[in-house]
């Protein structure tokens, strides 16, 4: 597959997981932190409870990231916007909740910050993880002028959002880049593949971008790392440190 890149109107600095390590992950308050630092994009990772809320969590169970503990998969999110996302991270966040994917759209859109919603589904729900999620995405993001990129390191879980919302861009996301990610990104749809920037060569980004295909690369912190990886035709870092690798680190 050789051909003309995809349109692609994202930013070249992602805050992973919302705000990266400056605020609990996957909170509104992360996204808040990006914003007031003047980051134009945020990552985060989006799953369903029990009762088919889709929210933001990225381990299977919330035993890491809030003061519960327990497997996602089993609770409704009643429970699960009970507990306490912040504190974990420090005082100062308490009270910080497991966002649902529309509180988050809704302060994206306010804040002006484009979206990489990584869908992260629980064990055993990648399809209707997938499928839910985009339906949702298509929802809260229509009308506006950036759609929101949809990522997943599951297959299945993009095929179903595909299917569901082929209108929406979407990346595959991997670990190592496979031999057959040229047949996977192609039966997809991408418009980007997604991976860890310890697994890349020079050569293989040229291949990757030489096939029509758009990179945003996780997760780089540091300033040098990033600078090469961008060298090498890397289209967007997904960033913990977004005090040092800021929304205008290229524009130097
Ligand atoms: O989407 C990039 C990155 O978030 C993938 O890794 O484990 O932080 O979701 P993870
Ligand atoms: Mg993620």
């Amino acid at each position: 597959m050789t051909g003309p890149l995809n349109s692609w109107p994202y930013p070249r600095v992602v805050a992973h997981r919302g705000g990266g390590t400056l605020a609990p992950e996957n909170t509104l308050a992360g996204i808040e932190t990006g914003a007031g630092l003047g980051l134009k994009m945020v990552e985060f990772d989006a799953k369903l409870s029990s009762d088919n809320v889709v929210f933001l969590l990225h381990d299977d169970t919330v035993d890491r990231t809030s003061d519960g503990f327990g497997e996602a998969a089993t609770m409704p999110y009643a429970i699960l916007s009970s507990l306490d996302a912040g504190k974990w991270r420090s005082p100062r966040f308490a009270g910080e909740r497991m966002p649902t994917l529309e509180q988050v759209a809704k302060r994206c859109i306010a804040l002006g910050l484009a979206a990489n919603v990584e869908i992260k589904p629980c064990p055993g729900r990648d399809v209707e993880t997938g499928k839910l999620v985009a339906a949702e995405a298509e929802r809260l993001w229509s009308g506006q002028q950036i759609a929101p990129l949809l990522s997943s390191f599951s297959y299945d879980a993009l095929a179903a959002a595909r299917d569901a919302a082929p209108d929406l861009p979407r990346g595959m996301l991997y670990e190592a880049v496979p031999a057959n990610w040229r047949e996977q990104t192609s039966a997809l749809g991408c418009v980007s593949l997604h991976a860890d920037h310890n697994r890349l060569s020079e050569a293989l980004v040229a291949q990757i971008r030489a096939a029509g295909l758009h990179m945003l690369v996780y997760t780089v912190n540091d300033p040098q790392r990033a600078r090469q990886l961008a060298q090498w035709g890397v289209d967007a870092i997904c960033t913990d440190r977004i005090d040092l690798i800021g929304a205008s680190f290229f524009d130097a």
